[in-house]
Parts: structure tokens; C-alpha cells; sequence
């Protein structure tokens, strides 16, 4: 429908989340259904505690993220495994071949949020590296140095440079995804190396810049890792996901947590996105020309990235003017949700199959 030049909404196929969190428990029950009115699909990050290192616990988190579902949802969980420095490359073969998961996530030990377990030495890991590489199997990465000395804000460039790019030059034929991307140099590598190379972007790294976790204030909410950059950082990742290439595509990393451990002394990493991403994805492509982009990005990238087919069913956005609740009960507590209780100009349809 338009209004002279102005796209008033718009029918995209539905969208998948190619980055999730949905933890378990009290909490994978208030926040799943967010993700599940929104996308299709969702790739569930493995950082649980204990993580989901094994088919066994897999195939178990899967079963609880469907029997978490609302009642009319269709939502699909694809699962990942998380790796360690003693992940056995015939489990994470065999997770693969049977279909229990897609990929495959390196945390760098330390680097964020339950990431204890993580890899301590790439090295560790070339054998199921090899595995990987051989079967197609893609390498889901949080690229971020885990260094003590090394900035916070220069964290990701210091990863690409240091690990990232010997790793893809000795593994020629490994998929990756560069997972929540938040630097131009991160955007430019990814090019480089596509279409075997792809990478995620949240809606939050696509409006908030370094600057706005201080804006009159910290706000703890805004704070997730790998952290919000530069200004500049923040219009390249924008040019990227609003140019249809096929490298990047949607990923929330929608990360909820009680709000008092972020509200805190020493506040946990993640922003709850999950209940204003799409509204805030067909933001930043309406205010960058973009809309017509918009499918690409949310809905068709990704999948083809990991030889998926799109969607069938679609989903309407709308020009309206609209609110959604500030915090969502969860447990023992609530989350605060990114851009909640702001005035947001797009407005999420119903899916329609
Ligand atoms: O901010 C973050 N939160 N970054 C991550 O990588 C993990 C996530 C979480 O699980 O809370
Ligand atoms: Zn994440």
C-alpha cells in the first residue's frame, strides 16, 4: 500500500533468528514466546550452564524449547552445539548428520556470558575443525580476544586479525559466520571471504552506538558484548545489512536477563530484543531507503546460507505507531526489553501460512 512515495507496510516471508538465546527454565517460557511471534526459526545459542555440548543434551534442550512453545506456534529451535577444548569431532559429526544441530559455536573461553567452558587454544580444536571443514558443517564464532590487556572496544578487531583470519586461511574450506558483527573492519573481512563467510547483525548494533550506553546516564540494558562501537562502526554495519548482499543477515542475540543482574554492581552482558526486533529491523531499513531489502535480509539470506529453504508463511509489517511492554515477567524476576515502552513507527502483523 503506498501513500505517495511512502511505503505505509509491507509482506516479507517470515523471518528466521539466526542468533537466540532463549535459556532454559522460568525463563525459556517467558521469553520464547517473543521470538516465536516473530520468526519462523531460530538458531538457539548452546551457552547454557551446563552447555550443550553433546547430542544427548541437544536433542533434551530442543524437547523443553518445544514443549515451552505457545499453543498455535509453529516456531522450529535449530539447535548448536557448544564447543570445547575436548569436543570430540565424531559427536559433533554425528549431532550434525542426524540433524540435531547445524552448527557449531566457538566461545572463546571467557570472552562473554557462560563462556567459561570455552576453547582456551584454537589449536585445540583442529581436529574437529578438519571434521567440520570436510562435512560442511559451519562454525558459528563469537570473535572476540580474550586478553586481559586488549581494550574492551578493540576486542573483535584484535580477534579477526590475530585468530580469525589465519583460521580461515588454513580451514580454505570452512563455513563461518561471524556472529554479531560490530565493526566496519568485521564488514570488509566478511566480504572478502563470502559467500563462505557470513555474518549476523542485531538490531541493537544497527541503533546504538558506543556513545548511547552513556547518554545522560549508563544504561545497563544497552550493554552486551561484543559492545557497541563508533559511530562510524555503526553506519557501515547499517550500509552492510540494508545492501542485500547475501553474507549478512538477521541474527538478534536477543539475550534476556533478570533485570537486578543488570542492574547491578557488575551488570551481565546482553540486550532482550527479542519483543522489538523486527519492529526495529524495518526501522533502520525505512529510514535507509531500504525496505525493499528488508525480505532479503530477514528472510532469505540467512537460510540459503545454511541451504535452507525460506519461509512459506509470511508476515506484515505495518507504519503504525505502536508500544511494547517495558519488562516481561520472567521467574524470579523480569527482563527489561530493548526500545520497550518507546513509541516505535513500525508495527509487527500476525504471521499469515
Ligand atoms: O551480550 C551478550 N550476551 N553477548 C554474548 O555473547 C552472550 C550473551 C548472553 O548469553 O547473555
Ligand atoms: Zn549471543
Amino acid at each position: 500500500m503506498n501513500s505517495g512515495t511512502t511505503v505505509d507496510s509491507i509482506t516479507i516471508r517470515q523471518p528466521d533468528d539466526w542468533h537466540v538465546h532463549l535459556r532454559d527454565g522460568a525463563m525459556l517460557a517467558a521469553v520464547l514466546p517473543f521470538t516465536a511471534a516473530q520468526f519462523a526459526r531460530g538458531l538457539i545459542m548452546p551457552n547454557l550452564v551446563p552447555p550443550v555440548t553433546t547430542v544427548e543434551a541437544a536433542t533434551a534442550y530442543r524437547r523443553r524449547i518445544l514443549g515451552a512453545r505457545p499453543l498455535d506456534s509453529g516456531f522450529e529451535p535449530l539447535m548448536s552445539c557448544y564447543l570445547t577444548d575436548h569436543s570430540d569431532p565424531d559427536e559433533i559429526e554425528t549431532g550434525y548428520q542426524e540433524g540435531v544441530w547445524i552448527g557449531a559455536k566457538l566461545y572463546p573461553a571467557g570472552a562473554t556470558t557462560n563462556a567459561h567452558h570455552g576453547v582456551t587454544d584454537i589449536g585445540a580444536i583442529t581436529p574437529v575443525l578438519d571434521r567440520m571443514e570436510r562435512i560442511g558443517m559451519p562454525l558459528l564464532v563469537h570473535g572476540e580476544s580474550t586478553d586481559p590487556a586488549v581494550d574492551v572496544f578493540d576486542r573483535e578487531a584484535v580477534f579477526m586479525e590475530t585468530t580469525l583470519v589465519p583460521l580461515l586461511n588454513r580451514f580454505q574450506g570452512l563455513k563461518v559466520v561471524i556472529e554479531h558483527a560490530t565493526t566496519e573492519e568485521t564488514v570488509d573481512l566478511v566480504r572478502a571471504y563470502a559467500p563462505r563467510v557470513g555474518a549476523t547483525i542485531t538490531p541493537h548494533h544497527l541503533m546504538i552506538n558506543r556513545t548511547s550506553l552513556f547518554q545522560g546516564g549508563l544504561h545497563p540494558h544497552l550493554y552486551c558484548l561484543p559492545i557497541a562501537k563508533r559511530e562510524h562502526h555503526r553506519l557501515a554495519l547499517r550500509r552492510a545489512a540494508t545492501s542485500g548482499e547475501g553474507c549478512f543477515f538477521a541474527g538478534t542475540d536477543t539475550a534476556p536477563h533478570l533485570k537486578g543482574a543488570k542492574e547491578s554492581s557488575c551488570g551481565c552482558a546482553g540486550v532482550f530484543a527479542a519483543a522489538t526486533a523486527l519492529q526495529s529491523y524495518a526501522q533502520v531499513f525505512d529510514e535507509d531507503g531500504a525496505l525493499d531489502r528488508l525480505e532479503a535480509f530477514m528472510s532469505l539470506n540467512g537460510a540459503a546460507f545454511y541451504g535452507l529453504a525460506p519461509n512459506g508463511a509470511t508476515i506484515r509489517l505495518e507504519r503504525r505507531p505502536g508500544r511494547v511492554h517495558p519488562t516481561v515477567a520472567g521467574g524470579e524476576g523480569e527482563g527489561v526489553v530493548f526500545r520497550g515502552g518507546e513509541e516505535l513507527p513500525w508495527a509487527v502483523g500476525r504471521a499469515q501460512s
